[in-house]
């Protein structure tokens, strides 16, 4: 049995959680937010840094053998600082712009994502790197987090925007913020076939198990 630490800024890490109980029962998970700061997203790299830096360290202190960061916002502006950091094996979360990139036969996919990671050096290198000749477009969903987390969702508003970027050609719809996991569904119906929707939760879980496998903790 392993302790797998997770984090998010708040409650879409619990839909990871729920997924890594589902495909791999057993271990042990610990899960945290920041219910106090979140939502990130819309802050500055640095206040993020300062929010999560203090919640790794506690999952690091509680012996977690791997930190699942299940936060686009954090991975794409601070994996590689936490990783200098903290001597412990973490895995990102960040938009799938490389299968999207390759499974779009329009050549048009979209993220949903927060501003920040929007924003952010990485990923911009992964539409650089995997969708140089794709048209990204990146609707805004700036409001969606919090709706989520309020559990107050304008689902007419989610359903508007999703079928905007299907009518602009996107057949392609990365969910880029781990709170948008527990809207799948509710994007899916929107896209209405026209569009597929990618989100990492498997290939994080593919990740995971093979990290545990290295550590000699799989079971
Ligand atoms: N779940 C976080 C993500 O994947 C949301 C960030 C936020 O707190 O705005 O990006």
């Amino acid at each position: 049995m392993a302790k797998i630490g997770v984090f998010d800024s708040g409650i879409g890490g619990l839909s990871v959680v729920r997924a890594i109980k589902k495909e791999m029962p057993g271990h042990r998970i610990i899960f945290k937010n920041d219910a106090e700061h979140v939502p990130y997203g819309t802050r500055s790299i640095e206040e993020i840094y300062g929010f999560t830096k203090p919640i790794i360290r506690q999952l690091v202190d509680e012996g977690c053998d791997v930190i699942v960061i299940a936060c686009n916002t954090v991975t794409t502006n601070l994996i590689s600082r936490l990783r200098e950091d903290f001597d412990a094996p973490f895995i990102g979360m960040e938009p799938m712009v490389k299968p999207a990139a390759e499974a779009s036969l329009s050549g048009i996919i979209a993220v949903c994502a927060t501003p920040r990671t929007l924003q952010s050096k990485r990923y911009d290198w992964l539409k650089q790197k995997f969708a140089p000749g794709v048209n990204v477009l990146e609707p805004d969903c700036s409001d969606w987090m919090l709706m989520i987390e309020s559990n107050k969702l304008d689902r007419e508003k989610i359903a508007k925007t999703i079928g905007e970027v299907c009518e602009a050609g996107a057949d392609q719809i990365v969910l880029g913020c781990t709170h948008f996991h527990w809207i799948e569904e509710l994007i899916k119906q929107a896209a209405d076939g026209r569009a597929k929707v990618l989100q990492p939760e498997t290939p994080v879980i593919t990740q995971l198990n093979s990290v545990l496998q290295q550590l000699g903790r799989a079971l």
